[in-house]
């Protein structure tokens, strides 16, 4: 079964403001896809709307299930998603608890929550960080700790929105490992176009809200001319 498929979908923020305009694509099980664009250009928009947070025309199918309110939860045990800003996802008095609650929420006995949270907690380097509050985290470790929220539910589907921001090197390559190893499908957007290289079994190019380019990373990344049309630099080869 297709993981995402999106036809045709059109969104604008309640402002109206345009985000994503006529966008089809369809992503299979196990890929790799990352999306790159300038500023602006809808990648968020498309996360969103593959999750559900933005209702527009035209259709997004997850696993089979079109992206309705109806079916929100049964997308959210399908697919999990990391915001942009980490703070969105973090409300919890600790760590611990925030990243626990997803697996609270789906039923799972204690003792499978405590596993699942010290190894999501463990994963991403925060084993140390579990009884403090988010808030007094670093920014870096605010990004791992949003992660970890989504790793604890072990979703068949994972978005990833700027994954690698405010992360120092050493944390931005454990991360790159990381997601190389997962098995699950990936959507990640990204400005980091040595990030975006790394990871992608495929290149998605977004800008102006439509898709300008989809491909594998070879192709669109080293295209100096498309790139640099699109505001953006090619990676350190
Ligand atoms: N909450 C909002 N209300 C109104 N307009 C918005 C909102 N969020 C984003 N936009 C607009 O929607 C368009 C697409 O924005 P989006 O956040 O999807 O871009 P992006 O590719 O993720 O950019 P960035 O690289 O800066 O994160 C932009 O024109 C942006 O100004
Ligand atoms: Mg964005």
């Amino acid at each position: 079964m297709t993981a995402i498929d999106i036809k045709d979908f059109s969104f604008h923020y309640p402002d109206g403001t345009p985000a994503l305009n006529r966008v089809s694509l369809s992503i299979e099980p196990g890929e790799k896809v990352l999306l790159i664009g300038p500023n602006g250009a809808g990648k968020s928009s498309l996360l969103l709307a593959m999750a559900g947070f933005a209702q527009g025309t035209g259709s997004v199918v997850v696993e089979g299930l079109k992206v309705t309110k109806k079916n929100l939860k049964a997308i959210r045990q399908v697919l999990g998603c990391c915001l942009e800003n980490p703070d969105d996802q973090l409300f919890m008095p600790t760590l611990f608890e925030d990243i626990a609650f997803g697996p609270l929420n789906m039923g799972l006995s204690q003792a499978e929550i405590e596993q699942r949270v010290t190894q999501a907690l463990t994963t991403v380097g925060l084993a140390d960080k579990a009884h403090k509050p988010p808030h007094h985290l670093s920014a870096g470790q605010k990004r791992a700790a949003a992660i970890a929220t989504v790793l604890s539910m072990a979703p068949r589907i994972i978005t990833l929105d700027e994954p690698d921001g405010s992360l120092d090197p050493r944390r931005r390559i454990e991360l790159q490992t990381l997601l190389k190893s997962l098995t699950q499908t990936l959507v990640i957007a990204t400005c980091n176009m040595n990030f975006a290289y790394a990871l992608a079994d495929r290149v998605i190019l977004v800008d102006h809200g439509q898709i300008v380019a989809d491909g594998t990373a070879q192709t669109i990344m080293t295209d100096r001319a498309l790139m640099e049309t699109h505001g953006l630099e090619l990676p350190a080869l």
